[in-house]
């Protein structure tokens, strides 16, 4: 399947949810797949997404018949390779509602779009005394690069703080908002919790000071409608591969004032306009942040995952999963002996627990004796887990394509986890 509106041409308005996402995982090849002698129940959506036909197909397609460099040739395939990468980028621009498509701009992904702000945009505003501010609910990739800058600057990272519920005490936040602050780093949706935070209400705030804001959308792209221009941000970042694209292609977006005037992060190949030993000019962006070869692949495998998406419509994929969500939260929470962790208002597709007295990887390897996915650990969010006071928890991460009977599988694993070790 690598023709247009693949789902719209089946299901029309109305059409049972469920139904239309057992039609859905048909579109996904490695969801036939049997682990264990059982049927694969997929439910790390948040660690990795799968990736339909028509994703697998349009990266195969490139190779087979477009593979060349970019920017680089006169010759056919060139242009051709070329053509593909910069749609990829219009496509990438469509789905964020970008103003225009310079402002996106081809990463590995969601860390390195956030290295790439704190190098190049934060590093260079940052000076002894100044702050930056992130939420008590961040990954460790939207922890690790502000360590890195303020440390180099002499600077302060902040947090927003969280209550119980895993919600943001949004009272506290005028307070942090101060003339320290250079740039307000927060996550959309929690991947440890599922929280999905006011950050209209965030940036809003901050513009107000006049503070720039970077959204990490890793978790909410695949999952939420997303409008850069409505949200305000002046930079916003998600990752291909959670957006069912290939790994190691991601996006940011930058309002174009910014990215101007932001000095390259890596220099190479691609983003000069000339060179010699004594001086070297950039391009414009997007070019000046793209050094070398680009993964080429990565970028046309992941426009054809947000042209996807777009088909299915984020509103239906959010109201769906919305609804799943609430029916596998009831059925986990009803176990006894599970405690949920993070239990906001506004959740994403996320249900984290601890199970009493059974360690999460005691608990993960039983379901994956049953063909069950989940992910055990941190989540690359330590924090959170001491904020909680757990060393770790489980996760169940829901996609579209799962569907009332993969939670029930869940729901009978945790039944068997009781049995075993309860
Ligand atoms: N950030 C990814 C997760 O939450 C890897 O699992």
């Amino acid at each position: 399947m690598s023709g247009l509106s693949p789902v719209e041409s089946r299901t029309g308005a109305g059409a049972d949810s469920s139904l239309r996402a057992r039609q859905i995982r048909r579109d996904f090849p490695i969801l036939q797949t049997k682990v264990h002698g059982k049927p694969l129940v997929y439910l790390d959506n948040a660690a990795t997404s799968q990736k339909p036909q028509c994703v697998l197909d349009s990266i195969l397609d490139y190779y087979r018949q477009e593979n060349a460099n970019i920017h680089r040739g006169v010759h056919w395939l060139s242009q051709r390779a070329t053509e593909r990468f910069e749609r990829a980028r219009e496509v990438a621009q469509k789905f964020l509602g970008a103003e225009r498509f310079e402002e996106v701009v081809f990463t590995s992904g969601a860390t390195e779009s956030i290295n790439l702000v704190a190098q190049s945009f934060v590093k260079p505003r940052l000076k002894r005394g100044d702050e930056v501010l992130v939420s008590a609910m961040e990954h460790h990739s939207n922890i690790v690069p502000w360590q890195l800058v303020c440390e180099q600057a002499g600077a302060r990272l902040r947090t927003i703080p969280m209550n119980d519920m895993g919600e943001l005490e949004m009272e506290a936040l005028p307070g942090l908002l101060t003339d320290k602050t250079r740039l307000v780093s927060v996550v959309h949706l929690s991947n440890a919790l599922g929280t999905v935070n006011p950050v209209e209400e965030i940036i809003e705030a901050a513009h107000r000071r006049g503070i720039p804001v970077l959204i990490d959308g890793a978790q909410a792209a695949p999952h939420l409608p997303v409008d850069v221009r409505r949200l305000g941000c002046d930079f916003y970042c998600f990752s291909g591969h959670k957006i069912f694209g290939p790994t190691g292609i991601g996006v940011l977006y930058g309002r174009r004032k910014w990215l101007e005037e932001m000095p390259p992060y890596k220099g190479g190949g691609d983003m000069i306009r000339s060179v010699t030993f004594e001086k070297t000019t950039f391009s414009a962006p997007p070019s000046k942040f793209e050094a070398g070869t680009p993964n080429i692949a990565g970028a046309i495998g992941l426009g054809r995952a947000l042209e996807y998406v777009s088909e299915i419509g984020l509103d239906w994929i959010a109201q769906y999963e919305a609804e799943l969500l609430e029916y596998a939260e009831s059925a986990v929470a009803a176990l006894p002996g599970i405690q949920i962790i993070g239990r906001a208002k506004k959740k994403g597709s996320v249900v984290s627990f601890v199970v009493n007295g059974v360690h999460p990887h005691d608990v993960g390897t039983v379901l994956d004796q049953m063909g069950i996915a989940v992910r055990t650990g941190h989540h690359c969010a330590q924090p959170v887990m001491d904020f909680f006071g757990v060393p770790a928890t489980t996760r169940a991460s829901l996609a579209f394509y799962n569907t009332r009977e993969d939670v029930d599988a869940l729901v009978a694993g945790l039944k068997k986890v009781e049995e075993v070790l309860g």
